[in-house]
């Protein structure tokens, strides 16, 4: 494919140093590698040479597919996906897969031929938490026959309308629905593992908000040294970026514009200390490769502190540009 402007872009040279937030401790540690990558997402690839990775890793991110599957299973919770059921009320009590509309499929069914290493699942996968959306996910994750590692987006755990905080139904639905998703034995909120020589750390960020044992295990998980991969729904903010990103200094009550439309509580009137801090320790983390999310549906990258982040758009939103393949090796 031929290379224009448009869709190359040399990240090395977009360098910039983020300043201190009102709100949040200044970052105080750059960036040690140069982290040059190269970015297609016309082709929708990213190669991120590191120093000394003895082997290759290749990963895919695929973010807000946005199932809407429901059954007779669910039928008292009808009122709560009808919106985001595409009003499809009038079809209750069922409304049944339609592979043609999304394409986790493809996105999957390729992973093994294209020898991924694993495959970053990274939020709002489903548009809420039905019996039918979790097992129509489940197979298909288990189907890709490669190591997968889900996180929650904001819709994931979602019944419209149902009482209570962010923070309790969050917990409540991955406990009753969203368990299976994730890799066995792990704490849904913060997890890691090593493949080839990567640390995947996912965390859950999916109420805007990061709590206090999550900053602690971001701490301790990049302290470990190895070259990190940062799995999360909603994008760190940096000056220039939405106000509503995760670790805004705007984000909260006064900016929230949905909480009615998606009846549940309005945002906190302004973010966490520790989600200040994370965003700060996360973009002063030397050895980060690259922090990968979805949630606004777009091609994004942006550059903090010599720190690279990647926004994915949504998975079947676009005829081509479903998901983002990412080749590490060693430089
Ligand atoms: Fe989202």
């Amino acid at each position: 494919m031929q290379l224009n402007r448009r869709n190359f872009l040399s990240l090395g040279a977009a360098a910039t140093t983020i300043p201190a937030l009102g709100t949040s401790t200044q970052c105080s540690k750059p960036s040690t590698f140069p982290k040059e990558y190269f970015l297609n997402w016309g082709s929708m690839y990213l190669q991120m040479p590191w120093p000394g990775l003895k082997n290759k890793f290749k990963f895919r991110v695929i973010a807000d597919t946005h199932f809407i599957y429901f059954d007779k299973r669910d039928e008292q919770y009808a009122d709560n996906y009808a919106r985001m059921g595409l009003n499809q009320k009038a079809k209750l009590p069922e409304r049944l897969p339609a592979p043609s509309m999304y394409k986790l499929e493809d996105a999957i069914a390729t992973a093994k031929k294209n020898k991924l290493d694993a495959i970053m699942l990274v939020g709002d996968i489903l548009s809420f938490p039905s019996i039918a959306n979790v097992e129509y996910a489940k197979k298909r994750f288990d189907d890709a026959g490669v190591p997968y590692f889900y996180i929650a987006g904001n819709h994931d755990w979602h019944f419209e309308g149902l009482p209570g905080s962010s923070d309790d139904l969050r917990k409540e639905w991955i406990e009753k629905r969203l368990k299976p998703l994730y890799p066995e034995g792990v704490n849904p909120l913060m997890y890691s593992k090593v493949v080839n020589g990567v640390r995947i750390v996912a965390i859950d960020n999916s109420t805007y908000l990061i709590n206090e044992e999550q900053l602690e295990f971001w701490k301790t998980e990049a302290a470990k040294g190895d070259p990190i991969v940062l799995i999360m729904h909603i994008p760190l903010y940096i000056p220039g970026a939405p106000k509503g990103y995760c670790g805004s200094p705007h984000w909260g009550a006064a900016i929230d514009p949905y909480w009615r439309i998606e009846r549940r509580q309005r945002w906190a009137e302004k973010a966490t200390p520790e989600t200040f801090a994370f965003r700060d320790a996360v973009l002063s983390t030397p050895n980060l490769a690259g922090v990968f999310t979805g949630h606004i549906h777009q091609a994004i990258n942006m550059r903090g502190n010599g720190q690279n982040m990647f926004s994915v758009p949504s998975c079947g939103g676009h005829p081509k540009q479903r998901y983002l393949d990412v080749t590490m090796y060693g430089a």
